[in-house]
């Protein structure tokens, strides 16, 4: 099997791309991956020789590059976004533009190539936000309602996903997940960004008052769900994946965070809150357990554990990650934010 993914030098992409090529050794896989600030050839070094892999750096927004990367792909797995919402907040303009418009150019290229299936990655986002004192779930029913201009954009490809399945007849599954963590994050998203500052012996900022709830599920399970969904998902459908069964809020990760690292609470700064930040998110991922088998298989306290663990042992990594444009951006939103 031939498989295109996009977005392959990312955070999620480049773990699928090494899950993949262990599962499947006789596949062939051709990443194709703009290189923006978050793509990073370095998180796929162990397989760059691997004649089963083919890397082509372009733009997913550029018809004639998609075009001719898309020719006798039998299999596309969509990862490629500007992902983070605080820069969406700064500059919607190129999510608006990756999101969704490339998601279409996308889309055409795969009609006009008849791709076999197109597995579209996108979030848990998309259903808006939920209340704290409620325990209601986000599931494949629940209405959209994004609430930031990442959140639209990525709405925004999975309608035009649906779209062409519904007029073209293209073959499409879609997975919504919530949020992932583990190794290659990179480190503006909470996680990555809260070890990596207490490493340096950088405080970690705390957006409002801190009890907002993500579902987190380690990267690997949500790489094991797409390749469910690509094996045996029903084509046409949507499936919800996210991890935790009890509401963790952002405060309490960050003081599991310190106490890891033998820190006390000195390294918490409260400071200005996101706008439009979603209060909390949780997935009921019943759908995808009962018809396919799919369940977390990693704790999310040991794989916490561990993912510190891979930040300790690969310092350089996220060193020349936190330099350059980082910095930049770091100053910008956070001056912002005190
Ligand atoms: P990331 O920001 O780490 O990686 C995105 C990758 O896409 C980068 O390699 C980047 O170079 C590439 N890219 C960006 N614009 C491109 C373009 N125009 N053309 C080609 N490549 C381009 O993102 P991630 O966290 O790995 O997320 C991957 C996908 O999973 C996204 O679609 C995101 O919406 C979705 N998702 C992420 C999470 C999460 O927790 N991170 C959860 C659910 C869904
Ligand atoms: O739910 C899935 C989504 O999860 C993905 O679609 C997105 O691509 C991914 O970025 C993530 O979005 P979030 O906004 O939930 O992730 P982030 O890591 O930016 O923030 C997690 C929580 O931590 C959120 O409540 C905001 C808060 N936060 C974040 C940062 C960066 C802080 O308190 N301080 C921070 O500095």
């Amino acid at each position: 099997m031939r498989l295109l993914v996009t977005g392959g030098a990312g955070f999620i992409g480049s773990n699928f791309i090494l899950y993949w090529l262990k599962q499947y050794p006789q596949d062939k896989i051709i990443n194709f991956d703009k290189l923006t600030y978050a793509g990073n050839l370095e998180n796929l070094e162990e397989i760059e020789k691997n004649p089963s892999y083919t890397f082509i750096q372009g733009d997913i927004c550029d018809a004639r590059q998609v075009d001719s990367a898309m020719k006798g792909i039998d299999v596309v797995a969509h990862f490629a976004a500007e992902s983070h919402v605080d820069r969406s907040i700064m500059e919607p303009a190129s999510f608006v533009m990756t999101n969704t418009a490339g998601t279409q150019v996308l889309l055409d290229a795969a009609v006009k190539n008849k791709v076999k299936k197109f597995h579209h990655v996108s979030t848990d986002e998309v259903y808006g936000s939920l209340d704290l004192n409620n325990l209601s779930k986000f599931n494949e029913q629940t209405l959209y309602d994004p609430r930031s201009p990442y959140s639209a954009s990525k709405a925004g490809s999975d309608h035009l996903v649906r779209a062409y399945h519904a007029t073209f007849g293209l073959p499409i599954t879609i997975t919504n997940c919530s949020n992932n963590f583990g190794p290659y994050q990179f480190p503006e998203k909470l996680i990555p960004l809260a070890i990596t500052n207490i490493l340096e012996g950088k405080k970690v900022p705390v957006y409002g008052d801190g009890l907002y709830v993500r579902d987190w599920l380690y990267v690997e399970d949500h790489c094991r769900a797409i390749d469910l969904v690509l094996q045996k998902g029903k084509i046409g459908e949507t499936y919800c994946v996210g991890g935790l069964t009890e509401d963790i809020n952002n405060l309490a990760i960050i003081k599991k965070i310190l106490s890891l690292l033998g820190k006390d609470e000195e390294f918490i700064e409260f400071v200005k809150d996101r706008p439009g930040h979603d209060r909390r998110y949780a997935v009921d991922w019943s759908k995808i357990k009962n018809e396919l088998g799919w369940e977390p298989a990693h704790n999310f306290d040991e794989w916490l554990e561990k993912t510190i663990e891979w930040y300790k042992t690969h310092v350089s990594w996220w060193k020349r990650v936190k330099s350059g444009e980082y910095q930049e951006y770091y100053k910008k939103q956070y001056n912002m934010l005190q």
